[in-house]
């Protein structure tokens, strides 16, 4: 469990940077597939061109973080992403390449606020997020029958 101080620097960092969900968007996809073209295959380019949805990963990734100390509450959301990353072939190996990028686009947004003690709040964060994605991919593709 993250200790209160984690929780408290997270929640307050997540309105500054909902607020600036282009930026975040835009900086996180572009050097995630620039950096780790392994996982571009994986994702619809017309959904990104359109502008459609290409949202929706990183904003969710704030969405949790606001919700920090009671990840319980995502249950059923956490369900339907976890069913539509196990569509993807979304794999536990995969998170940190995300959680990588998130955290670079955290610091271009945030500029000189996102200190030292920022930045290491948000890595923690963000492991404890991605974990309950696993567990539950782990138990989807259990119930699907695939190895992975
Ligand atoms: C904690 C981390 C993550 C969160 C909160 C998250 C959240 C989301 C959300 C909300 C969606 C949209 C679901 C829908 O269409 O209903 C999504 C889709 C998707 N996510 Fe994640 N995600 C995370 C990590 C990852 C990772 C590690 C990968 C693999 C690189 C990944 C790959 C995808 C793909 C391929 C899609 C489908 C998008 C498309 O069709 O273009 N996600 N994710």
């Amino acid at each position: 469990m993250l200790d209160q101080k984690t929780i408290e620097i997270v929640k307050s960092t997540v309105p500054a940077l909902k607020q600036h969900g282009l930026t975040i968007t835009q900086t996180f996809y572009k050097n995630m597939f620039e950096q780790n073209p392994e996982v571009k295959p994986m994702f619809n380019m017309a959904k990104q061109a359109s502008g459609a949805q290409p949202k929706a990963l990183a904003m969710a990734v704030l969405a949790a973080a606001q919700n920090i100390d009671n990840l319980g509450a995502l249950g059923p959301a956490v369900k339907k992403i976890a069913d539509v990353h196990c569509d993807c072939l979304v794999k536990e190996e995969h998170y940190p390449i995300v959680g990588k990028h998130l955290l670079i686009a955290i610091k271009e947004v945030l500029g000189d606020a996102a200190t030292d003690e920022v930045i290491e709040a948000w890595r923690k964060a963000y492991e404890v997020i991605a974990r309950v994605f696993i567990d539950a991919e782990k138990e989807v593709y259990k119930q699907r029958g695939v190895a992975i």
